[in-house]
């Protein structure tokens, strides 16, 4: 059977993710289902992964991109016993590897006791979608690596992201003071409307001036996405006994590395640098993550206002407004 689907033979920029109506259709195995993809979300990490510069390794030319997907069950495997032809579920694929991306594309195979899900009825496939890799890494962002006190002030680099925007809601309903980071005018105002307490402009000023400015004293936690561009100065904003948490390098490069005696120096400070397939190791944690992630989005402690959806067929350029820094939260493909 032949699908649409995105495609990339070579490496590089947006330029290589190639809409094809002409891809091969993956086959159910004994032990898989075959989903039939309605929404795909687009993540940094695919961005990466398509320039071949992924710090895990590269996939396997050519592959189909995409890590995590909403779709309706369209046929099972002999074995599979805990699934349905019909049934409306989310999904995250593995590694880096090529056999596990494969999402931008009509079809997919996923393995029955791999990381899938029931979508529970009063939840759209949209959401659910937006809800699974940045959703899993707020998740375990703040409840596995700093959980904050009410009043601490936390630093949330890059506010106006997907993973920013759910990092605000979700500190706010925990009663932090927020201060975060954001480059244009509507993610300032997405952050804001999203309950930030202190908006930093970083292209106007030093935003650790900023933070010291705001709170002299330091703040209890950075969280820091950007990487290098970022990552000392947010060292020198936390107080005494603070905690970074440094989860990816969205501004290009990683940090440098650091003598352990900086921290000392610092403040006794402590330095985490977590990645979320740690913390989502099997089916019954993706279940349980993305169950009280249902649960706070229907409690309101989840915004997702701010979905960007664009057809599959335009995915270069989501791709280069991505690059570009101009999406504002989470980004979509309807396929
Ligand atoms: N470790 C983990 O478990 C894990 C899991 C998922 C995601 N991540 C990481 O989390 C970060 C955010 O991911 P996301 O999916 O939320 O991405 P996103 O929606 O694209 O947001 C990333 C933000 O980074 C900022 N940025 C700074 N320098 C940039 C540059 N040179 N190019 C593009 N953006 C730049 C942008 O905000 P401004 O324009 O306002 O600066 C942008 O809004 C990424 O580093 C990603 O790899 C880590």
């Amino acid at each position: 059977m032949k699908m649409r689907g995105v495609e990339v033979a070579q490496f590089g920029g947006p330029e290589v993710l190639d809409f094809r109506d002409d891809l091969e259709a993956p086959v159910v195995g004994d032990r898989e289902v075959l989903v039939r993809n309605h929404f795909a979300g687009v993540n940094f990490k695919d961005l990466i992964l398509c320039r071949g510069e992924y710090h895990g390794g590269n996939p396997d030319l050519p592959f189909v991109p995409g890590i995590e997907a909403a779709g309706v069950i369209t046929e099972v495997g002999t074995e599979v016993t805990d699934f349905r032809v019909g049934q409306r579920v989310v999904y995250m694929t593995g590694s880096m590897a090529s056999q596990h991306n494969r999402c931008y594309a009509e079809y997919n195979v996923v393995e029955s006791s791999a990381c899938i899900q029931e979508i529970p009825d009063d939840v759209s496939y949209e959401v659910a979608c937006a809800l699974v890799i940045q959703g899993l890494t707020m998740h375990y962002l703040i409840s596995d690596c700093f959980t904050p006190e009410p009043g601490d002030a936390v630093l949330v680099h890059g506010g106006g992201g997907g993973l920013g925007l759910l990092m605000i809601s979700r500190l706010k309903a925990l009663g932090a003071t927020v201060l975060t980071t954001a480059s244009q005018p509507a993610k300032q105002e997405a952050a804001r409307a999203q309950g930030a307490d202190y908006v930093i402009d970083y292209t106007a000023c030093d935003f650790s001036d900023a933070v010291r400015e705001a709170f002299p004293g330091g703040v209890r936690c950075v969280f820091d996405g950007i990487g290098k561009p970022t990552f000392l100065k947010g060292l020198a904003c936390l107080q005494k006994k603070g905690t970074m948490v440094l989860y990816g390098n969205a501004g290009g490069a990683h940090p440098d590395p650091i003598a352990p005696t900086l921290l000392t120096q610092l403040g006794s400070l402590t330095l985490k640098r977590p990645a979320l397939y740690d913390y989502v190791e099997n089916q019954a944690e993706f279940q349980r993550r993305q169950g009280e992630l249902f649960e706070l989005y229907r409690q309101g402690d989840i915004n997702l206002d701010n979905l960007t959806i664009a057809p599959l067929e335009e995915v270069a350029a989501l791709h280069e407004a991505m690059l570009g820094r101009r999406v504002v939260g989470k980004s979509l493909l309807k396929i």
